[in-house]
């Protein structure tokens, strides 16, 4: 498949305006994207969970316009309007405009919210982008009157298509946000080892899932809800010419191979390693790029030290990753959640910015509102 299987046949309906609304979910890599190639490729694999309390619901408001030189939208998060994020949304709108050739013939307001504080350090980008994609499709679906589209199309244009393209679109706004389309384990970018996997779109992981993880919980500490000094578009960016890039890609292939057989076996010890050794290959990449930055804080190294020494007592299965960033997630099997919960309440909170923290879990994707 390529990029071509996106761009859409002749849209045989018009409609004059509409609004639709998506909730979509943030996800958390457990196999990390880091480094990208022209038009958001990933550089190497990764795998996340998909969350399920972490969400952005956007409102797709649409109307007709009969100037079609440029695009019109305004954008509003909690009901204030935000120009700041538009220049990100032009972006979005141009790399995707031969995907949705409809984006110039219609006037658009776009009304976010976070179930998240959006000041958390918690990147938006991922459930923003996705839902937004969503909500994009959705107008594409309506467009494309199937019942008069020959039988080829109409086929195509059912659930699965729907998704593949909403997390294409997705990819081409954020990349880690075409992983946020479905749950509970997405994988993006193509490798030997998880059949179906492809770069231009995250697929659900296609194996078995042993029980341990069904449920697994996900509670993120915020350490520093600021703006980060250094953007993941950037970090990425450092990736071309970094002295461990190819070492570091194949290291993700290998990765998700071994995470194959520890989501079969039910592994948590060795799962365990494998995401902490992720997260901190994540944050050794950024350590030794050019220019080097780092974005944990003391009290990123103080919750994983306490991690460490709470599991070598305990023989708890409580782990941790990162993202570009100081927050820590927590991860640990709904079954030993009781303890776990009391131990981060205890122990780890006190790290927290104003004792700030999230419970989450794995989720199952994001989902269409009906008004
Ligand atoms: C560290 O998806 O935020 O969270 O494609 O430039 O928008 P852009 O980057 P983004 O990068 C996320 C990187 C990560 C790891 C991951 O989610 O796989």
């Amino acid at each position: 498949m390529t990029e071509r299987h996106f761009i859409p046949p002749i849209y045989n309906a018009t409609i004059e305006k509409g609004s639709v609304t998506w909730e979509s979910p943030s996800n958390i890599a457990l196999v990390k994207y880091w480094g990208k190639k022209k038009d958001q490729i990933p550089e190497n694999p990764s795998i996340s969970f998909t969350l399920d309390h972490c969400k952005t619901i956007t409102t797709l408001e649409f109307s007709k316009k009969t100037d079609l030189d440029d695009f019109d939208f305004e954008v509003y998060l909690d009901g204030e309007k935000k120009d700041e994020f538009k220049p990100k949304i032009q972006t979005f709108f141009e790399r995707i405009e031969v995907y949705l050739p409809f984006l110039k013939q219609y006037q658009f307001t776009i009304k976010t919210e976070n179930t998240f504080p959006h000041s958390s350090g918690i990147a938006s980008s991922a459930s923003g982008m996705s839902a937004l994609a969503l909500c994009l499709m959705s107008v594409e679906k309506q467009l494309i009157n199937s019942d008069v589209i020959a039988g080829a199309i109409e086929e195509d244009f059912n659930s699965t298509y729907f998704n593949q393209k909403a997390s294409f679109l997705a990819r081409l706004g954020s990349g880690s946000a075409c992983r946020s389309i479905e749950g509970d384990m997405i994988v993006w970018g193509e490798t030997k080892s998880v059949k179906g996997s492809t770069d231009l779109f995250g697929i659900k992981y296609p194996y078995k899932i042993h029980d341990n993880f069904k449920e697994y919980q996900d509670t993120i500490l915020l350490v520093d809800k600021g703006e980060k000094q250094v953007s993941s578009t950037i970090g990425h960016n450092l990736m071309h010419n970094h002295p461990y890039a190819k070492n570091r890609f194949e290291q993700a292939h290998q990765n998700l191979e071994s995470l194959k057989q520890i989501l079969e076996s039910g592994d948590l010890t060795a799962f365990n390693a494998l995401v902490e050794s992720e997260a901190l290959t994540l944050h050794a990449m950024m350590m030794t790029s050019m220019p080097y930055f780092i974005l944990m804080k003391p009290n990123t190294l103080e919750i994983i030290n306490k991690i460490w020494e709470f599991r070598q007592h305990t023989g708890l299965n409580i782990s941790f990753t990162l993202d570009a960033g100081a927050n820590v997630h927590v991860l640990y099997p709904k079954k030993e959640s009781q303890e776990i919960l009391q131990f981060i309440k205890s122990e780890l909170v006190a790290y927290c910015q104003n004792g700030h923290y999230i419970c989450d879990q794995i989720g199952f994707g994001a989902n269409q509102i009906q008004y």
